[in-house]
């Protein structure tokens, strides 16, 4: 508790702030035996999206994908510091299966009860509360008053020994629209007392996302892991630019986790990435100009890659419509990174989002489902990403992939300016599933078009559709010595993994 007093004594110095997660309250773990091993996985878990059309529950969270899973997010109030819970009937109601809403006593249900559950059933599972996020983060505006801190860290307490978690993630970096956008930047940590509050967090969660959006002036890949070498495109952001800012603040690089988004961010009406926007278009849900990867590509578009960035990013050529994302090869490269640098591990906004998980048994080398990702709106997210994601093997009969016979030979052709690339098109591959569904967009070896195979690298695979989340897991394993098993502690040693990583090409 004395930790989560200090935290709360810095906040003040705070003038905006990525999400950081401060601390799981127990430190038990301090003299384990080993120690801190592998790498975090940490989710964000969206309270709003168990509803319609999301439909993302907490029973749907593979919680072995994940060393921490941070539940998004709890309110504060303005006026006095009291912390608490942003969406009762979510948070503690909502009857799920199994739960007998007619028990007697004060029983807690909704997400929090099944949050707990997959902690009893995943030990090693971390769970934090967040408090703030874009929507509340405006409640924080007393934080300089001693009292109203002293409320917000006994009230905060209160909820985590009631509900059960770990600890506590304070994200009130969206103060403003511009720290939000550029959370990484000169804007997301200027004045920022970076040592004195890395003395009480456990580990910080680095938004490398946004770096581009309604404010640039041009169409720019929003979470390139490399710096960008035309100063004419340079917001002065990247991955590597926001793990050099902190690590030069004395930041131990194992308590930097990289975040990554799993969502797209658009520009429409341009001549392709880098260029002119006339605005944002359309989007997922009621988010104009972000969309979830699971949807993405968007039919008919041509996926770029730029190795140099280690960004990926859809264009459509009629209307100019750009979505930048990650894909698995961005996202390998990502997770060698933080190998590389012996950084804490990946971060993820919003695990909902992810890419489905549709392959053989979850082997990367067997037999694949080309496409298989709930790209297309409508009809298909409510039958493949409702139906099957989360539990996708075994597909039942109605769900058939028939090569050969209904193939039509397609393959890529053009190669549009500036673009080491990859295309996707349409394809025609045919699925019967209650209808026809034709021009799946796929990214694989088309060379092999015939037999097609899975884009396999590393033993990882790297086909579009394939669940990022687990890319990194995988990637953490055979590189890296897999997820941190572990409690967090404080003191980072360095690892028996270590030399694995050395060794990695
Ligand atoms: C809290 O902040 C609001 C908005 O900044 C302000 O109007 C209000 O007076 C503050 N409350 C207290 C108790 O200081
Ligand atoms: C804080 O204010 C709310 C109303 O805004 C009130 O319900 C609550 O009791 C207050 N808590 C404390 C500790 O003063
Ligand atoms: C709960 O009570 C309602 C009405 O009393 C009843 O219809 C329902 O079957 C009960 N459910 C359970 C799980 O006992
Ligand atoms: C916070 O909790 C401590 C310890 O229980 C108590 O002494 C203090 O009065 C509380 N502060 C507020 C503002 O509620
Ligand atoms: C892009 O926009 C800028 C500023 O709005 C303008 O100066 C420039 O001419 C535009 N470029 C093109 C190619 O339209
Ligand atoms: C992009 O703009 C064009 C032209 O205004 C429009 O037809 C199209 O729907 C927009 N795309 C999206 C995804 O909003
Ligand atoms: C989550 O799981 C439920 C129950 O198994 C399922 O109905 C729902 O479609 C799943 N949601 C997603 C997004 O996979
Ligand atoms: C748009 O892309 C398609 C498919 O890649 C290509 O055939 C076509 O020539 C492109 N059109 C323009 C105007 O570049
Ligand atoms: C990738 O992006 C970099 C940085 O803007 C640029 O210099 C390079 O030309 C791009 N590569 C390709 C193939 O477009």
């Amino acid at each position: 508790m004395t930790s989560l007093k200090v935290i709360l004594g810095l906040l003040p110095l705070l003038s905006s702030v990525s999400a950081i997660a401060v601390s799981e309250v127990e430190r038990s773990c301090q003299s384990c035996n080993g120690g801190w091993s592998g790498y975090r996985n940490v989710g964000y878990f969206t309270n709003w999206g168990i509803y319609d059309p999301q439909d993302y529950f907490v029973t749907n969270i593979s919680a072995k994908e994940y060393t921490h899973m941070n539940y998004a997010f709890a309110n504060v109030d303005i006026n006095n510091g009291t912390v608490f819970l942003g969406d009762l009937e979510a948070d503690i109601q909502t009857e799920y299966p199994g739960d007998n809403l007619n028990a007697t006593g004060n029983n807690v249900y909704g997400n929090l009860k099944q949050l707990y559950l997959l902690k009893k059933k995943n030990r090693n599972l971390k769970t934090l509360l967040s408090i703030g996020g874009a929507t509340y983060s405006e409640n924080f505006a007393n934080i300089t008053q001693a009292k109203w801190r002293e409320t917000f860290v006994n009230t905060s307490i209160t909820l985590l020994n009631d509900y059960g978690f770990d600890g506590l993630d304070i994200d009130f970096g969206m103060l403003n629209e511009l720290a939000a956008a550029v959370g990484c930047g000169e804007a997301g940590w200027h004045g920022l007392d970076v040592k004195g509050m890395d003395k009480c967090l456990d580990f910080w969660n680095l938004m490398a996302y946004d770096f581009s959006g309604e404010w640039t002036p041009t169409a720019l890949p929003a979470a390139n892991l490399w710096p960008d070498n035309n100063p004419a495109n340079d917001v002065g952001v990247s991955g590597h630019q926001c793990v050099q800012h902190y690590l030069g603040e004395g930041v131990n690089s194992r308590k930097l986790v990289l975040g990554m988004p799993l969502y797209g961010t658009a520009f429409n009406g341009t001549q392709g990435m880098w260029t002119n926007w006339t605005d944002i278009g359309g989007g997922d849900y009621d988010q104009a100009g972000n969309y979830d990867d699971k949807h993405l590509p968007l039919e008919g578009t041509v996926l770029f890659y730029n190795k140099t960035l280690e960004a990926a990013w859809s264009f459509d050529n009629k209307t100019g419509h750009v979505v930048s994302f990650d894909t698995p090869t961005t996202t390998l490269a990502k997770a060698k990174y933080i190998m590389k640098n012996q950084l804490g591990g990946m971060m993820y906004w919003s695990i909902d989002q992810d890419f489905s998980k549709l392959q053989s048994e979850g082997k990367p080398n067997g037999k694949i489902w080309p496409g298989v990702w709930d790209r297309l709106k409508g009809h298909s997210r409510k039958v493949n990403y409702g139906k099957w994601k989360g539990a996708p093997w075994p597909l039942p009969e109605s769900f058939k992939y028939r090569p050969q016979s209904n193939f039509k030979r397609s393959i890529p052709s053009s190669i549009t300016e500036r673009a080491e690339i990859e295309t996707v098109k349409e394809r025609g591959f045919n699925f019967e599933f209650g209808g026809n569904w034709n021009n799946w967009n796929i990214w694989g070896q088309w060379e092999q078009w015939s037999n097609w195979r899975p884009k396999i690298t590393d033993n990882i695979c790297l086909n579009i559709g394939y669940s990022l989340v687990d890319t990194v897991k995988t990637a953490f394993e055979k590189y890296g010595g897999g997820l941190d098993r572990s409690k967090n502690n404080l003191n980072y040693p360095h690892s028996v993994y270590d030399n694995i990583r050395n060794g990695m090409a």
